[in-house]
């Protein structure tokens, strides 16, 4: 039997300081509802933080990540996200929701960018339970500090937090 449903693209942005295994669990959990993602990294982030990896850095990092997946693209964009989403054909923006201090930020952000283009819905999604504590932030400050993130990230993001943090 063919099928005429519509392939469904799911853009998934986020600044991914770096990549973490919650991130990829998202990411996972995205492709059994989209037939597409594009993990888009934001040039220009609402809560501006310090950086571990440039734009570029992030972007390559992903896409080593997600080498072996064609489903996935990675890729970076500059100004708002809704404008991007619109011009990329997307059919929804995914984000994950962790716990309640989450929930306020996300709301006005999902409120947000409905009114900027209300054809894309924002999806959120949850984590696994033990990846529903981490951060990006976290994990580079307890990294920064010497401390063992390997649980947190996959063994390629792992080296690559190793030789930023010797450089
Ligand atoms: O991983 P983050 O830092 O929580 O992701 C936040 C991100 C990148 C999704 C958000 O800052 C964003 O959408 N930035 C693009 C600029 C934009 O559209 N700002 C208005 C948001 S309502």
């Amino acid at each position: 039997m063919t099928s005429s449903r519509k392939k469904v693209l799911a853009v998934y942005p986020g600044s991914f300081d770096p990549v973490t295994l919650g991130h990829e669990d998202i990411a996972r959990r995205t492709l059994r509802l989209a037939d597409r993602l594009l993990l888009a990294v934001a040039e220009t982030a609402t809560h501006s933080k310090s950086h571990m990896f440039s734009v570029e850095e992030r972007v390559d990092l992903l896409r080593e990540v997600y080498r072996d997946d064609e489903r996935v693209e990675c890729v970076s964009f500059s100004g708002l996200l809704m404008d991007f989403a619109r011009d990329s054909g997307a059919h929804c923006i995914i984000r994950g929701l962790r716990a309640v201090s989450d929930f306020e930020y996300e709301m006005q952000m999902a409120q947000m960018n409905r009114e900027l283009w209300p054809e894309v819905e924002t999806v959120f999604l949850t984590p696994d339970a033990p990846l529903s504590f981490l951060s990006a932030s976290l994990v580079r400050e307890v990294a920064t500090l010497g401390g063992d993130v390997s649980s947190f990230v996959s063994p390629l993001v792992m080296n690559a937090m190793k030789e930023k943090l010797l450089a």
